[in-house]
């Protein structure tokens, strides 16, 4: 064969595997990291209602969206899977509770950190990585909420490295759940619910529950269903 013919064929098969990778993985990356999502929050967290009975429920968050400094103007590129309506940014979790709080009419609870996340995520994954190998703990803005009146708590909060986000181990320190039942809701980008439920119950007197709730963070503004079936599982 003339060595002209060999490099056209080996260029053909390199362009396939291109084509190939790009189509199986590159494009849901892509579309995961390099663009936002728009939602009608109404739309999204709107469905069934699910009584939970004798209940008194509260769906406590952790989200990047309000603890993050993004510029007004922060780019697709660097922050990843940011939802929007109308310019304001949605966090994960955070559309999430409020699915919860739809559903069960019970209270919610944003759980703020005092300084905030870098405006990139990849400068956030770092941040949160070097402050996880270390001793210190996250402060929180404001007091310890009062949680006296709950006996249910849903703890919705992304996966950070695997396991809690240190600002979600700050919060389970500061309060006292002892006697309440705790529930995770993990966003995550793959690794489903890692560490968290384990982590959870190294840091709170609660009990808490084996039956958690794992949602893949592109389904989150689709994710009504998925929360409506569990909770009913819940009574
Ligand atoms: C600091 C950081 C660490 C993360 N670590 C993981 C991880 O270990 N496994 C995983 O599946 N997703 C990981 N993710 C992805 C988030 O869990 C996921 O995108 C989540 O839905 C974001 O929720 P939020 O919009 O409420 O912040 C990480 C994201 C960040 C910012």
């Amino acid at each position: 064969m003339k060595k002209k013919k060999v490099v056209w064929i080996i260029l053909a098969v390199l362009a396939a595997a291109a084509v190939a990778v790009y189509f199986l993985w590159g494009r849901t990356y892509l579309r995961r990291h390099f663009r936002r999502v728009t939602v009608d929050r109404q739309a999204a967290v709107t469905g069934e209602t699910v009584d939970l009975g004798q209940r008194r429920a509260i769906a406590v968050y952790f989200t990047r969206v309000g603890n993050s400094d993004f510029d007004s103007n922060v780019d697709a590129v660097s922050s990843a899977s940011l939802m929007e309506e109308d310019g304001q940014l949605i966090g994960n979790a955070e559309l999430i509770a409020d699915m919860i709080a739809q559903a069960t009419g019970c209270d919610q609870y944003a759980i703020r950190v005092a300084d905030l996340y870098a405006s990139s995520y990849g400068d956030t994954v770092k941040q949160a990585g070097a402050e996880m190998r270390s001793d210190d703990y996250r402060a929180l803005d404001g007091d310890a909420p009062d949680l006296s009146a709950y006996d249910t708590v849903f703890l919705v909060h992304p996966l950070w490295w695997g396991t809690l986000p240190e600002p979600v181990v700050t919060f389970l320190r500061s309060v006292d759940l002892t006697g309440k039942t705790v529930y995770n809701v993990v966003t995550h980008g793959g690794s489903g619910l890692g560490q968290a439920v384990t982590a959870t119950r190294t840091y709170t007197q609660a009990t808490v529950s084996d039956n958690a709730l794992a949602i893949f963070d592109d389904d989150a503004a689709t994710a009504l269903p998925q929360v409506t079936e569990w909770l009913k599982g819940l009574n």
